[in-house]
């Protein structure tokens, strides 16, 4: 490893180790929630509801794993759709790999729809419409995943522990080994008890509870892969140890087996 490489290692250790600057970033996430900051953004001029420091790790890990397909529950405005398929695209005009992505959302409005649809990165997006968990849906993204090398997984829909919980359990199996499957506002657990009364989630009953309830069950080999092996992830910490500033604390799993 070289020394450059070596002290950004280092340093992210030292941020790792520091519950100071761990609780700098929450309180940003917590202040900046009252301005609806997370929807100040457009990627490739698509609104896209995320933190940018999310979004630098997410490249990073779409340029490691160089997945050929990767799987999205949530789209809204469609920014995330694109960001990710313009990532794609960049590993294709590289020669790396030739990615495409799935997105599926309970409710595709027409105007976005539209707005995707026309988009040049639409090259390499797919679309369904319905809900992540319902079997029909679950059972044609399974579909769409047989034969393929690489996938990665990203929750970003309905963030309640049930939810988030079946999600998990439909398609964090699919993801490939070294690859990432990636649940968004798992922060929620973090935030002051009353930081969402208009939803039905909150303290208790989010993301990071489910993440914790699937990482104990596939700890336990009860997570298994279509081929029958029993699935493992880890929390990948070193990402959020980066970021600082992150609506996925122990969102960010890999699969290590
Ligand atoms: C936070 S937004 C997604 C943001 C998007 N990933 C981005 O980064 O711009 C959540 C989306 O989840 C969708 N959603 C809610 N319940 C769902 C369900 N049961 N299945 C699929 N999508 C759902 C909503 O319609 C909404 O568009």
């Amino acid at each position: 490893m070289n020394d450059f490489k070596k002290e950004v290692e280092s340093n992210i250790e030292r941020l790792g180790a520091s519950e100071e600057m761990r609780r700098l970033g929450v309180d940003f996430l917590v202040k900046t929630a009252d301005y609806r900051y997370s929807y100040n953004f457009s990627w490739l001029g698509r609104p896209i509801i995320q933190y940018p420091q999310d979004m630098i790790a997410m490249q990073e890990i779409i340029w490691n794993v160089q997945p050929d397909l990767i799987i999205e529950t949530g789209i809204a405005h469609g920014g995330s759709l694109i960001y990710y398929a313009s990532i794609l695209e960049m590993l294709a005009i590289s020669g790396l790999s030739d990615g495409r992505i799935i997105g599926i959302d309970i409710d595709i409005r027409e105007h976005n729809r539209a707005e995707i649809e026309s988009h040049p990165m639409y090259k390499r997006i797919e679309m369904l419409q319905g809900s992540s968990i319902a079997t029909d849906n679950i059972s044609a993204i399974k579909e769409r995943a047989q034969g393929c090398k690489k996938v990665m997984v990203v929750l970003d829909s309905n963030h309640t522990h049930e939810h988030v919980a079946a999600e998990l359990e439909a398609y964090a199996p699919l993801v490939s080994v070294d690859s990432y499957c990636v649940v968004f506002d798992t922060v929620v657990e973090d935030m002051p008890p009353d930081s969402f009364p208009d939803r039905p989630w909150g303290a208790g009953d989010n993301p990071k509870t489910a993440v914790w309830e699937f990482l104990k069950k596939a700890d336990a080999g009860g997570v298994l892969s279509a081929e029958g092996d029993a699935v493992k992830f880890v929390v990948d910490k070193s990402i959020e140890h980066k970021l600082l500033v992150t609506v996925a604390p122990d969102g960010y799993l890999k699969r290590i087996a």
